[in-house]
């Protein structure tokens, strides 16, 4: 079967809050996580949410060994999360930059809290919890936000940092920009 494709900011499913999990171990969760996956690996990217691939249910998938959408960020375990809620431990935001499939070919910087605790479910229903930071964090939150229809450039706060990947990787990653 063809991977599915993202859908990109302007879908009005994408704006929408997505439901509850009710069923866990099943093969309506286990089919969606293996669309994830395939979808985050044909795209190369560090997560995605459900109602990316048009599904809107409370469903995100993240993790990476390493990756070339975010060379300098460090590894980050592979993680099904359903259900989740996100507790900030931190009250101040820092500001950092991000990308989204939905937003393809764009960076925008983006205030999220430095750290916090995550808990939710796997897809066997098992119960987890994480108390995490920097990009983990960052990630988490991101992914999240897909859950209650928030794209990240309705978080950001100056829109003079916001612009095209091709013009601005040199300065956020030090390297050349590949495409
Ligand atoms: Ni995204």
């Amino acid at each position: 079967m063809a991977v599915l494709s993202v859908l990109k900011m302007g879908t009005p499913s994408l704006s929408e809050r997505s439901l509850e999990v009710t069923e866990f171990a099943c093969a309506k969760l286990y089919d969606l996580i293996i669309d994830l996956k395939d979808v985050l690996k044909k795209e190369g990217g560090v997560g995605i949410a459900a109602p990316q691939i048009g599904v809107n249910l409370r469903v995100v998938i993240f993790g990476f060994e390493s990756s070339v959408r975010y060379p300098n960020e460090k590894p980050v375990p592979f993680t099904v999360l359903v259900n989740p809620l996100i507790t900030p431990l931190t009250e101040e935001k820092v500001e950092d930059w991000e990308g989204c499939l939905s937003v393809p070919g764009l960076r925008g910087k983006v205030p999220r809290y430095q750290k916090i605790r995550y808990t939710g479910f796997n897809e066997e229903g098992e119960r987890i919890e994480r108390t995490v930071d920097n990009f983990h964090a960052r990630m988490v939150q991101h992914e999240c936000d897909h859950l209650d229809g928030v794209l990240y450039p309705e978080r950001m706060t100056n829109m003079r940092d916001f612009g095209f990947e091709s013009v601005l990787w040199e300065k956020l990653y030090g390297t050349p920009y590949k495409g």
